[in-house]
Formats: C-alpha cells, sequence, structure tokens
C-alpha cells in the first residue's frame, strides 16, 4: 500500500516540473544560497511552484524550528556539504559532549567505540575499553583513539558520510520549515490571523507569495507543506531516516531522490 502512493506521488513529481530546481535562484539550503532565493513546493499535484522563501526572521517570529542541528555548528565541523574536509577533532568533541538524539545516533555509527547503554534506552556511550585503553578512568584517552581513527583512511571515509549526511538533513528540515511557513501563511490568507503581526511585517513577501498562489486553490492548508527541492536537484538520494523507513526496497529504487524527499517531507508533516 504504502510503495503505491509512493509510486504515484514519484510519478507525479517527475512530471511537471515547471521551474527548474536546480536554477540558481532555488534554495538548496546547503549553505551557499542567495539571500533572495526561492523555496520550491507543490501541491500534490506534481507542479513545482516557486515561492519566496520565508526568511530566518519570519521562521523565528512563527517559532518555526526543525533543524536537528544547529547550521553553524555543522558548518564548523564539516565546511562542506559532501561531508569532505570534516574537522576530526570537532567531531569527536561533538560527539563527547553534545547529548542530543543527533549525536547519540552519530555515536551509533562508530561501534567500535559506542555501545548503547544496557540501563537508558536511546541513550548510548562509550565502551568499558578501546584498543586497550580502560574508558572508565581514561576517558580523554579513549577519545583519543576516536579522533586517531578518523584521521585513518577508512576513519576519514566513515567521517565523510557522517557530515554529508548531516548536510542532508539539515537541508530536508529547512526545506520542511519553508513547508511549514506556506502552510501559516495559507492559513493566514483563509482568515486565521494568529499570525497577524509576522505577516505584515518579518513574513510579508513569503506570505504574499503564498496568497497568490492559495487565491487559485481550494486545497486545504496542509498541502502547501509538500516539497520538494533541497534533494531535487541531485542533492544525494534520500538521507532522512524518515524516508528510509517509510518506503520499501522496491519503491526506493523506482523513486527519485526528489520524490523521497517528498514524501519524507510529506510524512514528516503527518506526524507533527
Ligand atoms: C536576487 O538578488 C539578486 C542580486 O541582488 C538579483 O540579481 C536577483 O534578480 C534577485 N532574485 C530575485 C528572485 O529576486
Ligand atoms: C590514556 O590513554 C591514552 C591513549 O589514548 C594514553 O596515551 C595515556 O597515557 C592514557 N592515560 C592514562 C592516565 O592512562
Amino acid at each position: 500500500m504504502k510503495s503505491t502512493a509512493l509510486l504515484f506521488v514519484c510519478g507525479a513529481a517527475l512530471v511537471g516540473a515547471a521551474v527548474d530546481p536546480c536554477g540558481s535562484d532555488v534554495c538548496q539550503f546547503k549553505g551557499k544560497d542567495a539571500a533572495n532565493c526561492s523555496a520550491i513546493g507543490q501541491l500534490g499535484d506534481g507542479v513545482l511552484r516557486a515561492y519566496t522563501a520565508c526568511s530566518q526572521d519570519c521562521l523565528d517570529d512563527l517559532n518555526i524550528k526543525r533543524e536537528a542541528i544547529d547550521p553553524d555548528l555543522l558548518a564548523t565541523l564539516f565546511p562542506n556539504p559532501d561531508g569532505t574536509g570534516g574537522s576530526a577533532s570537532g567531531l569527536v568533541n561533538y560527539l563527547r559532549f553534545d547529548g542530543s538524539s543527533v549525536a547519540m545516533s552519530l555515536r551509533a555509527g562508530f561501534p567500535t567505540f559506542f555501545m548503547e547503554d544496557p540501563d537508558v534506552a536511546g541513550k548510548v556511550i562509550l565502551r568499558e575499553t578501546v584498543g586497550g585503553v580502560d574508558c572508565t578512568t581514561n576517558e580523554s584517552g579513549c577519545y583519543s583513539q576516536l579522533t586517531t581513527y578518523l584521521k585513518t583512511t577508512q576513519g576519514s571515509t566513515e567521517m565523510a558520510q557522517v557530515g554529508q549526511t548531516l548536510w542532508n538533513n539539515v537541508a530536508l528540515s529547512k526545506e520542511l520549515e519553508q513547508g511549514l511557513c506556506r502552510i501559516r501563511g495559507c492559513q493566514y490568507y483563509d482568515g486565521d490571523d494568529a499570525d497577524a503581526a509576522a505577516a505584515t511585517s518579518t513574513c510579508a513577501d513569503a506570505f504574499s507569495a503564498v496568497a497568490d498562489i492559495r487565491a487559485g486553490t481550494t486545497k486545504a492548508c496542509s498541502a502547501f507543506a509538500l516539497g520538494p527541492a533541497a534533494q531535487a536537484c541531485g542533492g544525494g538520494g534520500s538521507t532522512s531516516p524518515d524516508a528510509a523507513q517509510e518506503d520499501g526496497a522496491g519503491a526506493h529504487a523506482a523513486c527519485s531522490a526528489a520524490a523521497l524527499a517528498l514524501a519524507a517531507v510529506a510524512a514528516a508533516v503527518l506526524t507533527l
């Protein structure tokens, strides 16, 4: 059932691309966008539409925040969206001192060094010994071992994958933020004045772009959340854990990255 629906979405997403998702004025959410870049959305009809992106100030005023990792921190850990050139010691510090679920899942990706805490579900902790070092008495020694490992050929390859995954996840969450912002613009157009202050200030341009399109459709406002753009432009495929869980292997093979991102955004919205 799920993959049938997804395949339908795929077909639709590939048919009516009226906007070039790789256009230089389209937000890619990988740190190099023009301040006035356009965010792409569609309304479940497969036609990609360019919207004035909601600015960070607008998102802040609407209390929309979906980033799993702070983009500024990410840029210091991994300056390049392809994950290359990352800082081994920076990543180790992040893994060591950040207690977020993102850090936990990244820890789990290095099973030689970390294991799931037998007492606390979802917590991933340093092993008791790593490479002959007793981590219970010499924690920093164990983290030094990890730094050393990340500088080996294999370790640096793994590290680059971590960086790429993080960048892709940030792009997906930024895209989701734009979709959530468009919903609010649609609701405002429909007469919900809860966001009136932002609508006439920080969000004015973005909401007015939504209003233009809202005027021509009777779809529910939730349809305005549909992406995609970030992954549509050769963005490295589906990296969202949500997407990976939601679709079957067959659907994966048949779908473009664009449709997977769309499915991920839609799934994320449905679970809000
Ligand atoms: C964005 O800004 C650039 C330079 O300031 C300008 O050339 C371009 O036309 C603008 N694009 C849009 C969509 O406003
Ligand atoms: C801690 O482990 C490191 C190896 O990473 C080692 O060089 C150092 O001597 C150890 N320190 C102590 C106090 O055992």
